[in-house]
């Protein structure tokens, strides 16, 4: 059942709903990504801008026999799962919002966790993903750890690997703050300042890309290579296959 699959697919999310940080430190980390292979590797990116988000409204649709992993909200919702469900590895990158991810990628996030959790008759699919979190606010110590922190809470609940970046500027994943600045681009300025802080974000952005991308080859070299007679948990299935 193994699959001999060695490209890797790399899917960027910036969650924020307008074009800004979060997208400027998503596209150094889908660069360095890149970087890792650029035949095999291959990148997405989405963003939040412009997209409907509804929350879930509890119908246990989802769960029921006929109409299971089928959300009964038709918006934006099916295209991102979908992106979602084909990527080997997942990049966030949020503006931190209240302290925590905003409330449109909350939205996303609850019902991905619902409607996928059985996949092609598999019951709790191991997804195997690695996941990266890039947070960046307005402010310094302003719920950025907190945000990052969720993203990876989130991806070991959907049976994913929460991988960070390299040394001291990437305990977790990346982190920046726009030295209380609004604009969309303040990150980007500060970098091109010569700022220390939009440096330390920057360097932990290409880091943790690098990092998520080559630990999604390392799983994918371990799938291609596993004997799934001495393996037969059915929870393994999909990414054995996909
Ligand atoms: C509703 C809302 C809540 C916010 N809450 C926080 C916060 O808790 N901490 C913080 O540092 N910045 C906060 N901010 C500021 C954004 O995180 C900041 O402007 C960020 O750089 C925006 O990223 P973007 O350019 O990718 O949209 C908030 C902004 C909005 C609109």
């Amino acid at each position: 059942m193994s699959n001999k699959r060695t490209n890797i697919k790399v899917l960027g999310i910036s969650g924020s709903p307008r074009i800004g940080n979060s997208s400027y430190l998503l596209s150094i980390a889908l660069q360095a990504a890149q970087k890792v292979n650029n035949e095999l590797v291959s990148i997405d990116s989405y963003s939040f801008k412009g997209k409907k988000f509804g929350p879930c409204v509890a119908c246990f649709k989802c769960g029921e026999e006929k109409t299971y992993g089928e959300c009964t909200i038709k918006d934006d919702f099916q295209k991102l799962r979908d992106k979602w469900l084909e990527a080997d590895a997942i990049i966030y990158a949020v503006p931190v919002y209240h302290l925590s991810i905003p409330g449109q990628m909350k939205c996303f996030i609850d019902r991905l966790g619902n409607t996928v959790k059985k996949i092609r008759n598999v019951p709790a699919p191991k997804f195997m993903k690695t996941v990266g979190a890039i947070a960046q606010g307005m402010h310094f110590f302003a719920g950025q750890e907190l945000t990052i922190s969720f993203i990876l809470h989130h991806a070991v609940l959907m049976n994913c690997i929460p991988v960070s970046g390299d040394g001291w500027q990437s305990y977790l994943g990346a982190a920046g703050w726009t030295e209380a600045q609004r604009d969309r681009d303040s990150i980007g300025k500060l970098y091109g300042a010569s700022d220390r802080d939009a440096n330390i974000a920057v360097q932990a952005a290409g880091s943790l890309g690098q990092r998520v991308t080559e630990m999604a080859f390392i799983i994918r070299q371990g799938i291609a290579n596993v004997d799934t007679t001495f393996f037969p948990d059915k929870s393994y299935t999909p990414v054995l296959e996909i």
